[in-house]
């Protein structure tokens, strides 16, 4: 699908991948539509400079059910081509010492109201007999690190879910996107060594924001039904998929409570 005058609703737009993926999608002359927790006027100037066709703030909270319910009664009445399932957040450490409170509200953001805002918009995209649908789950639905128990159970079920709609939505025009995204360097990234070192090896690449966006519109533009990582994560993605045992044998060996 080209995005040039689509209508484009990204979920947690005002930073990281999701705001790259904004700034993308204005130089490509999108309508951008922005679910984020707070109006912010100068973010709406910045992408109408780079290009937009239009941008729309919607404050959305997605940590509650009534949060999600309100987003959808906004977007009801609207077209959208392209809905960005990407606002997140992370968990991580052994399991005893996350906090219940981030766990809830992690599967919240992650899981629930990604399930929630497509089940609400889906009716439109398929009387419009078009549509993509991008769920951002990550490389840890595959790739299962200890002190990721909770963070990559969301992720699992995001992917699930993204596998399952694909199939529901074959010959409707509406199809999935799932993103299998690598260490990409966003505030959530600089979280992640917190969270996990205390308890795991590990030595993280990343790339930014802006080259991982040029990724997703690609993966767009082509219809793909998945976005998978390459270079030494693949790698270890291909692995942890093919050879499961191997790869979580070889991941125990950087672990130690
Ligand atoms: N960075 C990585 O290495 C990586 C790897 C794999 C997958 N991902 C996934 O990529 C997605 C984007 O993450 P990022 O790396 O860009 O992280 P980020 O910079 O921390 O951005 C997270 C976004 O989610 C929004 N958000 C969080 N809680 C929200 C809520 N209750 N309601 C509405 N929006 C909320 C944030 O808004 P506020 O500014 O208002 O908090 C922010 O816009 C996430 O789904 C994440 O799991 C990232």
């Amino acid at each position: 699908m080209e995005l040039k005058g689509k209508y484009v609703l990204i979920t947690g737009a005002n930073r990281g991948i999701g705001l790259a993926f904004a700034e993308a999608c204005a130089k490509e002359k999108s309508h951008l539509l922005l679910a984020i927790r707070k109006n912010d006027d100068q973010l709406k100037q910045k992408l109408s400079g780079l290009g937009a066709s239009s941008v729309e703030i919607v404050e959305a909270d997605l940590i509650t059910r009534d949060g999600v319910e309100s987003l959808v009664k906004k977007m009801s009445a609207k077209r959208i081509d392209v809905l960005f399932n990407n606002a997140g957040l992370l968990t991580g450490g052994l399991l005893e010492d996350q906090p219940l409170d981030d766990i809830y509200n992690m599967f919240q953001v992650n899981v629930n109201a990604l399930v929630h805002l497509t089940r609400g918009l889906l009716p439109q995209m398929v009387a419009q007999k078009s549509g993509k649908i991008i769920n951002h789950a990550s490389v840890s639905a595959v790739m299962h690190f200890p002190c990721a128990s909770t963070y990559a159970a969301a992720k699992a079920a995001v992917w699930a879910f993204s596998d399952c709609l694909q199939q529901e939505l074959r010959g409707t025009g509406v199809s999935t996107l799932c993103l299998f995204t690598p260490g990409i360097k966003t505030r959530m990234f600089d979280k992640i060594d917190d969270l996990y070192s205390k308890n795991l090896e590990q030595k993280l690449d990343s790339i930014s924001p802006e080259e991982y966006a040029v990724k997703i519109m690609d993966a767009v533009k082509d219809d793909r039904v998945y976005l998978e990582p390459n270079g030494l994560t693949g790698i270890g993605f291909k692995m942890a998929k093919n050879f499961t045992s191997l790869f979580n044998y070889a991941v125990s060996k950087r672990f130690h409570r």
